[in-house]
């Protein structure tokens, strides 16, 4: 299969795309920040440039296409609503138009943050009340993707993992602080079920060979508090949980509001797949092995000269 990853340089994509050129042609879309291996084809595009889309699908020739492009840092989006709602909403959204007039499979990676988090459990029927301007962003984008391509996958994620940049995940900010003996603080009140990011690279992959359809929740089959998180990186790397203190979110002044219980069902997306799916203390076993395998580095080191900023 000849796979299109974009996002190809950010945490979701780069592990996914790597995962996936185990077993095909993976042709990964970067914008500012450019990578350099010999797994898979590099392509440098800005996607809302004019023609972009419609030039890359006629260069690839995609068989099928997993979108991780995104605004994804919540602040910035806050900082930026329209071009939040231009990547979030309007790119995925013009994609799945493009790909649906092919019949290409298209995935659309979306977020557990759609929900307020007030009663937490949700399922796939549970009405989505998002909070902040990037969870507004990506649930206008899943309409505008089930509009376009209705056999479209819509995948509403949580993850944790090694990123190109080292600092992207909650993990590696709780792993870096603490490696550095710098005191932290971790929400008790904010709860969410993260996947290892190489997890849901493979969960993807094997939704689209299943040819599942429609709307998933893609996170760990448990859930836990970032605090209690934050304990379980400790506790794995032999760190000193006592770096980090237990705070309420409301009293960390944070610009966009978060939703406390992001705590969401993975049980249809299990039963679709035939499979179980990963709980998070497997998910941090992996990560933890990642590490000793070097990964982290090897993924710092596929980085290359960013050609803005
Ligand atoms: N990280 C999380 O905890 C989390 C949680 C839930 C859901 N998600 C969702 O998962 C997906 C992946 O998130 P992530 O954390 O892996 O993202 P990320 O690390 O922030 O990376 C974002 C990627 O999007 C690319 N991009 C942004 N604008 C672009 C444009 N105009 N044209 C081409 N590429 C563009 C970036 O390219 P350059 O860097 O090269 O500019 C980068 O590769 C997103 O849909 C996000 O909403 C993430």
């Amino acid at each position: 299969m000849r796979l299109l990853v974009t996002g190809a340089s950010g945490l979701l994509g780069l592990n996914l795309a790597l995962e996936a050129s185990q077993h095909h042609t993976v042709f990964g879309v970067v914008r500012e920040n450019p990578i350099k291996l010999d797994a898979f084809e590099v392509l440098q595009t800005d996607l809302l440039a004019p023609k972009a889309v419609e030039d890359m699908l006629e260069h690839i020739q995609p068989d099928a296409i997993i979108h991780c492009a995104a605004l994804a840092h919540v602040d910035a989006c806050e900082d930026d609503p329209t071009e939040a709602r231009r990547i979030n909403a309007e790119l995925p959204g013009f994609l799945a138009a493009k790909t649906a007039e092919e019949a290409i499979p298209f995935v659309q990676v979306s977020t557990d943050g759609v929900f307020d988090g007030q009663r937490g459990d949700y399922t796939e029927a549970d009405e989505p009340n998002p909070l902040s301007i990037y969870a507004r962003t990506k649930l206008e984008g899943e309409g505008y993707v089930s509009e376009f391509h209705p056999g479209a996958i819509i995948a509403r994620a949580n993850m944790f993992g090694w990123s190109p940049s080292g600092q992207r995940s909650l993990a590696e900010f709780f792993y870096n602080n603490l490696s550095a003996n710098n005191p932290v603080k971790g929400f008790t009140d904010v709860y969410f079920c993260p996947l290892l990011v190489n997890d849901l690279a493979q969960i993807l992959l094997a939704m689209l060979d299943k040819k599942l359809t429609g709307l998933y929740h893609t996170v760990s089959s448990d859930c836990i508090s970032k605090y209690d998180f934050g304990v379980a990186i400790a506790r794995r790397f032999g760190l000193d949980e006592s770096l980090i203190t237990a705070i309420s979110v409301d009293d960390a002044g944070l610009s966009a509001a978060r939703s406390p219980k992001l705590t969401l069902s993975s049980e249809k997306l299990a039963r679709d797949l035939g499979q179980p799916i990963p709980t998070i203390e497997e998910g941090m076993e992996r990560f933890h092995s990642l590490h000793k395998e070097n990964y982290p580095q090897k993924l710092q080191e596929m980085r290359g000269v960013p050609s803005k900023s």
